[in-house]
């Protein structure tokens, strides 16, 4: 999706100015053409020709550059954008922008563009915490820039806080989810579910699957850069929360259940790619059961079937993982579980299916049509399933782009 979009990247000058590098790589190996403006305090801190060479395409370093293939510079690149990324922003940047200032090129071109402007501050923690640069920001915000917030951690200072130029995915993230505005799933509220439930034994064990969650989360932020709004319902995985995501984390079936019914009466569609465990323990014990030579027989009990039992007035999507008659098996899961679409998986396959990047899947709708998709990442396996859901869905009057 970022593939023939336009993007300005902005470096200012903090000592995170190097991290712009790998957000400039990241965006040309997604297909996205970057223009780099950098302000002279930022080239203190890396060099244009990093930049140059990473993007394939000059770097903007001054007002009025005679050399420059841009004519009058900040017009064009500032006509020509799609998005405009400022990352790292210093407090100075914030300052100019917040006042109107136009003494610099980066300033100028986020004057002149008319394209979303998303900043990324990163500085000391106390002139994060200033009220002077906290207004700056309440200001840009009002104007509709979108903020992304530093993490907290450690500074250049040496010292803890808030201030660090916020993780490179959440960056990406936020920038496909404002270019992804206006999408086919654009005012449409998409539920997912992913991960395995973890089904307690006692306080420290419990039954589970191989689930890795990398399905439902690929099916969230694919949903998010489709326009939408998502809800992700997640059993406990290894990845970070998708930015522009609402994440609610479970545990157990039981959990998950509690929550899909809380969240569906508000979704248009229910994606659920959650492999819930099919058998919890029938009790729990309160205490850490003790190791004994006699073994343990566990009695257990059926989970509730969240997706054949939820009902309302929103479309279902099922997985089924299959090691045999994949097709058959699938068609009957969709009709007993009454699924508008559901995704069928070969799990004997070792490249595709748990814990894989890529999968290799069977889509099967209410019709009986059955689309056999090559191995191809999760990712793009995401994108298939949710343009089906969104031809789907009721198309909308206007596509009003969910609010950031
Ligand atoms: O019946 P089976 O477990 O193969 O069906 C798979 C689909 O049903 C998946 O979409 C899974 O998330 C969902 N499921 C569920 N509740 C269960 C078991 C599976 O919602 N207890």
């Amino acid at each position: 999706m970022l593939s023939n979009k336009t993007i300005i990247l902005g470096i200012t000058g903090s000592i995170a100015a190097y991290k712009a590098a790998e957000i400039a790589s990241q965006l040309i190996q997604a297909g996205a053409k970057v223009n780099v403006i950098m302000t002279k305090e930022a080239i203190e801190f890396i060099s244009p020709v990093t930049l140059r060479a990473i993007t394939g395409r000059p770097v903007v370093t001054k007002m009025f550059d005679l050399a420059s293939e841009f004519s009058i510079e900040h017009i064009s690149l500032a006509k020509a954008a799609d998005i405009v990324v400022i990352a790292p922003a210093t407090a100075n940047i914030i300052a100019k922008l917040a006042a109107g200032i136009a003494d610099d090129m980066l300033c100028c071109t986020v004057l002149a563009t008319k394209a979303p402007v998303l900043i990324a501050p990163a500085m000391e923690t106390n002139m994060y915490n200033n009220p002077a640069t906290q207004d700056n920001l309440s200001k840009l915000k009002a104007r509709n820039f979108m903020i992304i917030a530093p993490a907290t951690g450690r500074l250049a200072s040496g010292k803890e806080g808030p201030g660090r130029l916020t993780d490179i995915t959440d960056i990406i993230g936020s920038i496909r989810q404002v270019l992804g505005r206006g999408g086919d799933l654009a005012g449409k509220h998409i539920l997912v579910t992913a991960g395995g439930t973890q089904e307690p034994i006692d306080p420290v064990r419990y039954i589970s699957n191989r689930s890795s969650g990398k399905m439902g989360y690929a099916l969230a932020e694919a949903a998010r850069d489709r326009g939408a709004k998502v809800t992700l319902i997640t059993a406990p995985t290894s990845f970070p929360e998708p930015v522009g995501v609402d994440v609610v984390k479970v545990g157990t079936a039981q959990e998950m259940r509690q929550t899909v019914e809380n969240v569906t009466p508000q979704a248009d569609a229910l994606v659920m790619a959650a492999a819930v465990a099919d058998y919890r323990p029938t009790k729990t014990a309160k205490d850490k059961i003790k190791k004994g030579e006699a073994g343990l027989t566990l009695e257990l009990e059926c989970t509730p079937d969240i997706l054949g039992n939820v009902k309302g007035n929103f479309i279902k999507v099922g997985f089924a993982a299959e090691s045999s008659n994949l097709v058959e098996n699938a068609k009957q899961k969709l009709k007993q579980k009454g699924l508008a679409l559901i995704v069928a998986n070969d799990i004997t396959a070792t490249d595709s299916g748990f814990g894989a990047d890529s999968n290799r899947v069977t889509i099967i709708d209410r019709e009986g049509k059955v689309d056999s998709l090559p191995l191809m990442p999760k990712r793009e396996v995401a994108d298939k399933v949710l343009g089906m859901v969104a031809k789907l869905l009721p198309k909308p009057k206007s596509r009003r782009p969910n609010k950031l």
